[in-house]
């Protein structure tokens, strides 16, 4: 099977995750997309979608899916029932690094404001300790350097990610070379330094099942 067949394998499992009459959390990349594009034979079962990026929307609307404003959404709902997104790595513990896309604020949020969260992956994103994926850190413009700096000081090259804005309308910053034994504090101490909007660690928004491809078929890490 390929890398792609199990993108795809993957995607159509998590349909099974979808709950009728309700709102979901979707995710962006290439895996998401499929998953969307598999979302589109059932659509007419939940009441929206609320989108991780711009492009997610796009793509959800040419479906005919309706995409709802996460706001609006939380006023109709307690909570969206299940969100639905790949990720760059995952350690055995389901903490991630995410945002390879650029996607990482969004998706954040919008995890947080799901009650389950179903990642979606090849077994190539499976690894032991999170770190050999740049961690992306998005960051408002002005305070580039000063984060720079502080990640250096953590032992980590951030490179600018030349030529990308986020739909937020900031920059990222792809950090090569941590070594990440303690995801959670990680993650909270990037987000403690001024000018950082999110880091890609997900260890606060670790997923609850991950559902990884491989060429044998599709395993439910739980
Ligand atoms: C988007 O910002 C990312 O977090 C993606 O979820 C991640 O890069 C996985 O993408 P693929 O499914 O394309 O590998």
């Amino acid at each position: 099977m390929t890398q792609d067949e199990m993108k795809q394998k993957v995607a159509e499992t998590a349909l099974a995750f979808v709950e009728e009459g309700t709102i979901i959390g979707v995710g962006t990349g290439s895996t998401a997309n499929k998953f969307i594009d598999a979302l589109a034979g059932i659509s007419d079962r939940i009441l929206g979608t609320v989108a991780s990026s711009e492009a997610t929307a796009e793509r959800l609307r040419g479906h005919g899916i309706p995409v709802l404003d996460l706001n609006d959404a939380l006023t109709r709902v307690d909570a969206l029932s299940v969100y639905v997104d790949g990720a760059d790595e995952f350690d055995p513990g389901k903490n991630l690094t995410k945002g390879g896309g650029g996607a990482l604020t969004r998706e954040k949020i919008v995890a947080a404001a799901s009650r389950r969260f179903v990642c979606i992956v090849d077994e190539s994103k499976r690894v032991e300790h999170l770190g050999a994926f740049p961690l992306p850190i998005e960051v408002i413009p002005m305070a580039r350097e000063l984060v720079a700096a502080r990640v250096r000081a953590m032992g980590g090259e951030p490179v600018l990610r030349e030529g990308f804005t986020t739909d937020n309308g900031n920059i990222i910053l792809d950090v090569h070379g941590l070594t990440i034994n303690d995801p959670r504090g990680l993650e909270d101490e990037l987000n403690a330094v001024p000018g950082v909007v999110c880091n890609g660690i997900f260890s606060h928004q670790r997923a609850d099942v991950v559902l990884m491809g491989t060429p044998s078929g599709v395993e439910t890490i739980e």
